[in-house]
């Protein structure tokens, strides 16, 4: 899978035991079968050890949730992005708020995402921060108010002023650059104000992966997306 397809839902898995390995997989086909079933794009951000399992196991696109600005050679520990894009990513997260980078590494990052193939999705956390990011040309932008993920508080609903702001200030410099926001998007609702807001997406976790019903929560969402 290669293309992102607006509106976009991204499920970003984080480190919660819910998605972890096999359980991973078995989320995102729940993601595959939604995705099939309305034609809305849903892609998925595993661990970096469970990329290769579910993009050798499914048809949505999937991200990783981090790289490093390094190129190959020494680092032990840090996740290199021609690894992540030989496991099967399409693209890869960069700078979400429990991963933050200092601007420098994120123009690095989004650089060496190009380089080797990988749609670059930075996060960021004030209108200020994606103004900023939006100057090193990245491939899509995710706004996120840090106070608000894992809430269940939607920054859709309880920031519309700052989604819209973060949306004004990106379009001053790159009118085309897709934005999405996240933070607390739990129903197909708040998904329906992110997009009503402009945005052309979500990025969002707890919602979809704590559910005790992700497959209800997904199709609600999708659906709204139509
Ligand atoms: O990357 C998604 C995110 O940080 C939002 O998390 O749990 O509020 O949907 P959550």
């Amino acid at each position: 899978m290669s293309a992102i397809k607006y509106p976009v839902i991204i499920v970003n898995f984080k480190i919660y035991i819910q998605s972890v390995g096999r359980k991973g997989l078995e989320l995102a086909k729940i993601a595959e079968k939604v995705s099939k079933e309305t034609g809305v794009c849903i892609g998925v951000a595993p661990q970096t050890p469970d990329i290769r399992l579910i993009a050798e196991n499914t048809e949505i696109p999937v991200f990783a949730q981090h790289i490093d600005p390094l190129p190959p050679g020494r680092g032990t520990g840090a996740v290199l992005p021609e690894a992540v894009k030989e496991a099967g990513a399409i693209g890869t997260l960069i700078n979400h708020s429990e991963k933050r980078l200092r601007l420098a590494d994120i123009d690095e990052c989004v650089k060496r995402a190009r380089e080797v193939g990988l749609i670059s999705l930075v996060c960021t956390n004030t209108p200020e921060v994606t103004y900023a990011t939006a100057a090193l040309g990245p491939d899509i932008i995710a706004y996120e108010p840090p106070e608000l993920i894992g809430t269940g508080i939607p920054v859709s609903k309880a920031k519309p002023e700052a989604v819209t702001a973060a949306l004004e200030l990106v379009r001053k410099i790159n009118p085309g650059l897709p934005v999405l926001c996240g933070a607390g998007i739990t129903t197909g609702e708040d998904v329906k104000k992110a997009l009503e807001l402009g945005t052309r997406g979500v990025l969002l976790a707890s919602g979809v992966v704590k559910a005790k019903d992700p497959y209800k929560v997904l199709l609600d969402m999708a659906n709204s997306c139509l």
